[in-house]
């Protein structure tokens, strides 16, 4: 794993710009929000398709070994059975019996408090990349308030499912800080239920998908027999999922309703050939990052130790990402075996078999899984694209994003507006721009001030339409982050425009 980066901003900064610049808002927040969802804004909504097109784009269309899918969010819910979510798709959960606060128990951390080798009580934190200092300064609090003397030993954090029966009486809870108050760690399953028709008793329980990959699974022989596929090749999807999660938080990044783009690539089944695929998969996936404009020094690889694999994963490394609270998954990429063929297979009784013509032979292939969510990579991108600087002795915030994922392509400014002539012309040149992109046209205020305007959400090119532009043609483009100007025709400007756009 890479170091800690020193993030360029803080998480509060982040959500109050995605606010007040309109890409994201509360979910319902007249009512007072509900946890763990979200809305997306104008902006929001505009970026989300440019990533879900960058994705598509990329590892469907400028493929041939991919085809896509685009399944039922509710399915039959023998599906879950067969999955083994609703067996195993739970977190471990704990209550705080006091202030009804609920933790996930692998994110709940304590520890002993030792002074000069005499235990004399326990601290408890939430994970935080702080949380050592915070258990410290707990400690030394407890340490003075109970007048002990002598040596505080170094804290040493453990997970709370770690902790012993004898141990959750004396824990405290984070909320109240007082001991005995938190419950044994049990598990919760995280898929939202429903009723499926005008019954509501146990015939009718369905579920909201936790994942979009079991929609690719059952209809594995669908795609077969109908695609003209053949092994190696992969199914991917785009759509919602939903995690009824206990501890939603970071914004986007933990949500209960998110998007996922999802492949799932079928290979065959020989021992020896999954770690390349899934090598390569990797490999991939870190590329089209970068490409998007994630650069590599924000991101890493945590490759799963075999205890914390899924149940359903052979090995699995995530795509990490330096967000401002710390190291965490954008990507997981798992390679699942023949783990879900096989248990459709045998809950359906219908064969999940492939023929292989060029190898004469029936198997059921394996699968290398690269799972990646649309509003993990949208916070990833406003991470890695939040600057500040300075101009001509301004601050200035500017989003530097990749031309292919900014909401606005291009903003035409006339020079002025009270020149009907330059207004007609800018006017005409924006409608021309806008049948290729989404483009904005603005003509109020100082031209600086509006070039600082489409900085701050992004736009990578602003484009002027001057005195000269009348006589001659020519328009200036500026570029968003070096702020320096080109003079062209305007019958070059949509070439111009998008060979950096559209790569
Ligand atoms: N089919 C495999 C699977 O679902 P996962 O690691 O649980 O694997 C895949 O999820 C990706 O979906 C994650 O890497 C992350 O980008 C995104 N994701 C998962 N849970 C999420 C949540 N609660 N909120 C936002 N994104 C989430």
């Amino acid at each position: 794993m890479s170091e800690q980066i020193e993030p360029k901003v803080n998480m509060d900064t982040l959500v109050s710009l995605c606010k007040r610049r309109g890409f994201i808002y509360q979910s319902s927040e007249i009512y007072g929000g509900l946890n763990g969802f979200f809305d997306y804004a104008p902006l929001g909504v505009e970026m989300r398709r440019n990533i879900k097109e960058a994705w598509w784009r990329d590892m469907v269309h400028r493929r041939e070994d991919i085809v896509g899918i685009d399944a039922s969010i509710i399915m039959n819910p023998n599906v879950w059975k067969a999955s083994g979510h609703i067996e195993n798709f739970t977190d471990p959960m704990v209550d705080c019996k006091e202030s009804k606060m609920r933790y996930r128990a692998d994110q709940l951390y304590y520890a002993p408090v030792i002074v000069d080798g005499e235990s004399i009580g326990y601290v408890s934190v939430i994970e935080s990349p702080d949380m050592v200092e915070k258990a410290t300064e707990q400690a030394e609090g407890l340490k003075r308030k109970l007048a002990k003397q002598g040596v505080l030993n170094k804290i040493e954090l453990k997970e709370y499912i770690e902790a012993g029966k004898d141990e959750f009486e004396q824990i405290p809870s984070p909320a109240t800080g007082k001991p005995g108050s938190l419950t044994a760690p049990r598990n919760f399953n995280l898929m939202f239920q429903t009723y499926v028709g005008a019954l509501r008793d146990e015939s009718s329980v369905a579920y909201l998908r936790p994942e979009t990959a079991q929609g690719i699974f059952t209809n594995f022989k669908n795609v077969v027999d109908t695609g003209r596929v053949k092994v190696p090749f992969g199914i991917a999807q785009i759509g919602k999922a939903f995690r009824n999660e206990i501890t939603p938080r970071n914004f986007i990044f933990r949500s209960r309703e998110f998007e996922a783009m999802e492949i799932e690539y079928f290979i065959p089944p020989d021992d020896d050939i999954w770690q390349k695929y899934h090598r390569e998969w990797i490999d991939t996936r870190l590329d089209w990052f970068e490409s998007i404009g994630i650069s590599r020094d924000l991101l890493g690889e945590d490759v799963h130790p075999k205890e914390k694999l899924s149940h359903y994963s052979r090995a699995t490394t995530d795509i990490t990402f330096h967000y401002p609270f710390g190291l965490h998954e954008l990507e997981g990429i798992a390679a699942r075996g023949d783990y879900d063929l096989r248990q459709h297979q045998e809950h359906s009784g219908k064969s999940m078999e492939y023929f292989d013509e060029s190898r004469k032979e029936r198997y059921i292939p394996h699968v290398i899984e690269p799972a990646l969510g649309v509003d993990r990579t949208f916070l990833a991108l406003l991470c890695a694209a939040y600057d500040e600087d300075e101009i001509d002795g301004d601050k200035r915030v500017a989003l530097r994003f990749h031309p292919r994922i900014a909401p606005i392509k291009a903003a035409v400014f006339p020079l002025v507006k009270n020149k009907p002539d330059l207004v007609k012309k800018a006017r005409e040149i924006f409608k021309r721009l806008q049948h290729r992109w989404n483009v904005f046209y603005d003509e109020s205020g100082a031209i600086g001030r509006r070039y600082r305007r489409m900085d701050e959400i992004g736009t990578p090119f602003g484009i002027t339409i001057d005195f000269d532009t009348l006589d001659d043609g020519t328009i200036t483009i500026r570029d968003r982050d070096t702020t320096k100007q080109v003079r062209l025709h305007e019958n070059e400007l949509i070439d111009h425009l998008s060979e950096k756009i559209d790569s």
